[in-house]
């Protein structure tokens, strides 16, 4: 990894999560994520509230999709934390909490070693950390904090095991908050660019499979939900079909209904309509705006400019892996302030 690789924003949350109460779903926290060397995500923070539709745009190879993925935990940040409701998702990131920071054993040794400087000791002196904080005040051991947190966290520096105190601090915290990644991933629903049904199976198994296997409901109460929501999309009378009897727009909305049938809280949904003719659009299109216009929490990355315009309440546009801008539909789409987001606008309305 290159120096630039290594930079991490100097991000820290409070210790006491404070989600709960004012609505937040989806709360991602300074998340990062490489493959290999290569940096998709740079440092990304945004909160989903309940209720919320929030448009993702940004041209290929941004980290769209890859965003989308660590919200639904499909994909793990290399660093940062993605919480859903109180409970944190992700292994906790101790570059996230001061209060885990400083029981590091880098921390402490940093600590010592600042302070032998600055009293001027001979560097080979032994000295342990519980005394050495004893002999500078309090504004200064602050002051030396913030500093040696910043180059730890900066430079990447914590190594695999930082000592006992260290190991405790991670994990209370995860008894604290830690959630269950397998019940969080069923209340939120993700729908692909390219539908991802089962072709063995037909369009009713498709959309009791998850509820079913996952003992999430009776095959009779799945069974019921499945029906009901293919009557809504007006394809009651494909429900013993294959899928590859059915158009693009017909499977985009069976694998929104299948999504429905977990009652997820939030809906992902990544270009779900980018692989479809263009007159399938529309009735696609016309399924999701009718769940925004139901209250249902959504984040949707989409080509669709005008779609987003007219849906979302909030527009992220993401370059380069950051979310560069993020305003009002009617503010970025009308009055753009990023250069890239204007070069980005010029090519694409
Ligand atoms: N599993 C993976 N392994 C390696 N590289 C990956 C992986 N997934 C994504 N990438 C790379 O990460 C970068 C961002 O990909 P991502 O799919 O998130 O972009 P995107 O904004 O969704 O683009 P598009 O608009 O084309 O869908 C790309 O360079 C991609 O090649
Ligand atoms: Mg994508």
């Amino acid at each position: 990894m290159t120096e630039d690789n290594n930079c991490k924003n100097l991000v820290y949350v409070s210790d006491d999560i404070v989600n709960v109460g004012i609505g937040v779903v989806i709360d991602v926290q300074n998340i990062y994520k490489y493959f290999g060397d290569l940096k998709v995500l740079n440092g990304i923070s945004c909160a989903i509230k309940k209720g919320e539709k929030v448009a993702i745009i940004g041209p290929s190879g941004s980290g769209k999709s890859t965003l989308l993925r660590c919200m639904n935990l499909l994909e793990e940040p290399t660093y940062g934390e993605v919480w859903l409701d109180a409970s944190i998702m992700t292994p906790v990131d101790p570059y996230l909490h001061k209060s885990i920071l400083v029981t590091s054993n880098t921390y402490k040794k940093c600590m010592v070693e600042e302070i032998k400087t600055m009293l001027g000791k001979d560097e080979k002196e032994k000295l342990g950390y519980d005394d050495a904080v004893k002999l500078v005040d309090e504004n200064t051991l602050e002051q030396l904090s913030d500093k040696i947190m910043t180059q730890i966290k900066s430079g990447d520096k914590l190594k695999k095991h930082e000592g006992t105190e260290f190991a405790k601090a991670v994990k209370a915290y995860n008894v604290r908050y830690g959630g269950n990644i397998n019940k969080a991933r069923q209340r939120v629903g993700m729908v692909f660019q390219h539908f991802n049904l089962f072709n063995n199976l037909t369009i009713l198994q498709n959309m009791i499979l998850s509820p079913v296997q996952l003992k999430l409901k009776s095959k009779e109460e799945a069974t019921q939900k499945a029906l009901k929501l293919l009557e809504r999309i007006g394809l009651l009378d494909k429900k013993d079909e294959y899928p590859s009897k059915l158009s693009g727009g017909q499977k985009q909305r069976v694998a929104i209904a299948r999504a429905l049938v977990m009652d997820p809280e939030v809906m992902l949904f990544d270009e779900p309509t980018s692989a479809l003719d263009p007159e399938m659009v529309g009735e696609v299109l016309s399924l999701i705006k009718d769940l925004a216009d139901e209250g249902m929490t959504m984040v949707i990355v989409t080509h669709e400019m005008g779609f987003a315009r007219e849906v979302a309440n909030r527009v992220l546009f993401l370059d380069g892996g950051n979310i560069v801008e993020e305003n009002t539909p009617e503010e970025l789409f009308g009055n753009p302030q990023n250069e890239r987001l204007k070069d980005f606008l010029s090519k694409v309305l």
